[in-house]
């Protein structure tokens, strides 16, 4: 994970934020070829799920042809939205805060190991990345205990990493920037969204919040994309666009972090069919990050237990990723697909509902109206050729732009061999990127600066440049522009070189088979827009 971190920022792909004043912790700057990864990402999510889909044909796997529209709602909302969809209440992490250090942890991020020397067993935890985590644990400990180097083999530290949820008191907790145990307090509920205030004399009842889910808006403007666009259910409503999160522990690179782009679908269907739909979109959201490059080995669908579902929901699964800064066997969610009932777009409509009543009522407050009241328009639809009035059920796929991004990048980090211009085996760095995602999908290079090819190969870098991301390099040895292409996914390097100021061809170099094809020239552009399509 080091690796890529360093890569991503010497490279230009991801900077911290406000990096020159010390940084801030959970947000993350997208560099010159960061920017480029990520809209590729999401447009490839656009074309894949909106623009490209056809509605005239029914998919793979689906219970009928639908149809998909796309939304860009505003981040700033009426604040009655966050209060009737639950996460005024509901939208919180567990935290503890150490008395000791005065820091704040989240409950179920921090991690440690047992520890034993002689009879006393404590619970020693750390703030450590997954690969240095044993062994801080074993210098607190070892610090803890007053032990010296020649004394290690007195001290035991557990196989087994957990975080403190999983405990069942914090009494023998060393907490990880403390030197007594037993210094947690109890965990308590935070609120993770970002308070702001509307207009500049506004008061309490002008507090709003910085979205932190698109889906909202999307549920909000239900009516309006009904009654403007002749779209019949079933049919998505798809968005795309930042969302924000005050997490307690922003961690694992731009994996948790404060501000981060969403790529959000509410499909809407009849109640009888969202069974179907839910196992569609459960399906057809898994294979498009293996069409994009992830690897079966390292993706699993993860259903939630019935248990763990609201009793109106059919199905959540989690398509979850083995990232690399995960212990062996663990797995980060990239994306949840929830079947959702009517929850929704009832609460916003008749009032906060009570989730664990069956069938759900509106949750009533203290003077026993509801406590939340809903919008009062009519969100219902009315089917047309059958004259049916329903509130339709909705499926959501709900996927991270950041994460989808982390999760491309740390699949394609390789290192291999590949041979230097003398025919040595040199170590490279290469990341091996869908064309789709690479950044650059070409760059040219001529062989040496004179004889006329850097005018060659200006002049086809020109054409390549209307058509798609390319880049011109003539600096340096050209196994070293090879590199540095490979460094950052590029899939083709196109070299102008002696025969091409005979023959008019030049060679095409294949990133991941470092195979060498010679092409005319006038056949480049059209070869390139092949290959990368
Ligand atoms: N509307 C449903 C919803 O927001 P979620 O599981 O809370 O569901 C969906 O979020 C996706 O958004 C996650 O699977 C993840 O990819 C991304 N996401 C959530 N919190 C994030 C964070 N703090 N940093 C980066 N991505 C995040």
């Amino acid at each position: 994970m080091e690796k890529i971190v360093s890569l991503c920022k010497r490279r230009g792909f991801l900077f911290q934020s406000s990096e020159i004043y010390g940084g801030v912790q959970g947000f993350w700057d997208y560099g010159p070829l960061g920017v480029e990864l990520k809209r590729n990402l999401k447009d490839a999510w656009w074309h894949d799920m909106i623009s490209g889909h056809n509605e005239l044909v029914q998919c793979d796997g689906a219970p009928s042809t639908h149809e998909m529209v796309g939304l860009d709602s505003t981040i700033i909302m009426h604040p009655q939205v966050w209060k009737c969809s639950g996460h005024y209440d509901l939208f919180h992490d567990h935290m503890v805060d150490c008395r000791e250090s005065k820091k704040r942890y989240r409950f179920d991020q921090v991690r440690g190991r047992w520890c034993e020397h002689r009879d006393k067993k404590i619970f020693v935890s750390t703030l450590a990345e997954m690969e240095q985590e044993e062994a801080e644990v074993r210098r607190r400990a070892m610090k803890f205990f007053k032990l010296r180097p020649k004394n290690a083999d007195e001290l035991t530290v557990g196989s087994e990493s957990l975080t403190l949820d999983k405990l069942d008191s914090t009494t023998d907790v060393l907490a990880p920037e403390s030197k007594t145990l037993d210094t947690l307090t109890e965990p308590r509920e935070f609120n993770l969204m970002f308070k702001t205030t509307l207009g500049a004399l506004g008061g309490e009842n002008d507090t709003t919040f910085l979205r932190p889910e698109t889906a909202q808006g999307i549920f909000v403007n239900f009516k309006n994309v009904v009654d403007s666009s002749r779209v019949k259910i079933p049919f998505g409503i798809a968005q795309v666009g930042k969302s924000f999160r005050n997490e307690i522990t922003p961690r694992n690179f731009t994996f948790r972090s404060r501000e981060f782009e969403q790529m959000e679908i509410e499909f809407f269907c009849h109640p009888d069919e969202s069974q179907k739909w839910y196992t569609y979109w459960r399906d057809r959201r898994l294979a498009w990050y293996k069409e994009l490059g992830l690897s079966d080995e390292l993706l699993i669908m993860r259903e939630h237990h019935k248990e763990e579902l609201a009793h109106y929901s059919v199905g959540t699964a989690d398509i979850e990723y083995a990232f690399p800064f995960l212990p062996e066997g663990e797995y980060g969610e990239l994306e949840g697909i929830a079947h959702r009932g009517d929850f929704d777009l009832r609460s916003h409509m008749e009032g906060k509902l009570d989730p664990s009543t069956d069938p759900m009522t509106v949750q009533l407050g203290e003077n026993g109206k509801p406590k939340y009241k809903g919008s009062g328009r009519d969100l219902s639809y009315r089917d047309l050729e059958t004259n049916e009035k329903f509130i339709p059920h909705v499926v959501e796929p709900s996927a991270g732009a950041d994460r989808g991004a982390l999760a491309f990048l740390c699949e394609a980090y390789t290192e291999d061999e590949a041979p230097d211009e003398k025919g040595n085996l040199q170590t490279r760095t290469v990341l091996k990127l869908h064309p789709r995602l690479a950044p650059i999908k070409a760059a040219i290079f001529p062989l040496v600066k004179k004889e006329g090819m850097p005018e060659i190969a200006k002049e086809l870098y020109g054409e390549l440049k209307q058509q798609m991301p390319a880049f011109y390099d003539e600096k340096g040895a050209v196994g070293k522009r090879y590199r540095r292409q490979d460094e950052v996914g590029t899939p083709y390097c196109i070299t102008i070189d002696g025969d091409t100021l005979t023959d008019k061809t030049v060679t095409i170099r294949d990133r991941d088979t470092l195979e060498q094809t010679r092409v005319k020239i006038d056949d480049v552009v059209a070869e390139i827009q092949q290959r990368i399509s």
